[in-house]
């Protein structure tokens, strides 16, 4: 088939996202300038550049009480600060659990039961579970076309990885299950890994 997007898919459901796939899911932490505290899972999420290392997720559509974003580009509006969690596979249901509209004053961390951990070059909360987080100095918010699109891109200043995760000095992605985003409402577990050498190695 082919379509173009303005004139529809004639499909049961949209299967743009589900051509881009897997995508990593950012676990977004932020805490707003009234000191609460809101956690969300963003599979628009990816890392954009090393030197300095920096993040980007991307927000769509608005909550009725945020105006024209959600609840984590707000907060990262108000203090210009973000971290990033990784979701493993025993975290699923947790992360699942925060992505419930929830209002504006509901922390998503007691919601789902998940301890709080501090950053420590920014003022938020971090996901104590996850495998690692990326504590984020914010750089940019980009506004798309069409109605409450924004991409947010941050720096990372701080990487908290947990010890268990890290074998003979690199990152062991045995050491836990890594999920993935693909289309519709499924996901992918990584649990098999091999290595390519590339041309010029
Ligand atoms: C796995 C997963 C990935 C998601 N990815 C996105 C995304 O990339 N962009 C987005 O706007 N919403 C995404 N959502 C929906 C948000 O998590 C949801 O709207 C949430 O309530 C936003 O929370 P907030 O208002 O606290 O930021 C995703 C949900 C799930 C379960």
């Amino acid at each position: 088939m082919f379509y173009r997007p303005e004139d529809g898919h004639g499909l049961p459901r949209n299967p743009f996202n589900a051509l881009i796939t897997p995508r990593p899911i950012g676990w977004i932490s932020t805490r707003g300038a009234d000191g609460r505290d809101n956690l969300a899972p963003y599979s628009f999420f990816n890392a954009v550049a090393y030197v300095p290392p920096q993040v980007m997720f991307a927000s769509t559509s608005a909550k009725p009480d945020r105006g024209d974003t959600k609840d984590s580009v707000g907060n990262i509006r108000e203090t210009g600060v973000f971290a990033v969690n990784v979701v493993s596979y025993a975290l699923k249901d947790a992360m699942n659990a925060t992505s419930a509209g929830l209002g504006r004053e509901e922390d998503e961390f007691a919601v789902a039961g998940l301890e709080k951990a501090p950053c420590e070059t920014i003022d938020c909360p971090r996901v104590a579970a996850a495998p690692a987080t990326l504590e984020c100095r914010l750089v940019q918010i980009v506004q798309l076309p069409g109605e409450a699109n924004f991409v947010t891109f941050g720096e990372v200043t701080g990487v908290h990885i947990r010890d268990e995760v890290l074998k003979d000095g690199f990152v062991d992605l045995t050491a836990y299950v890594p999920l993935t985003r693909l289309g519709y409402r499924d996901y992918g577990k990584i649990d098999s890994l091999f290595t390519l050498a590339r041309p010029d190695d």
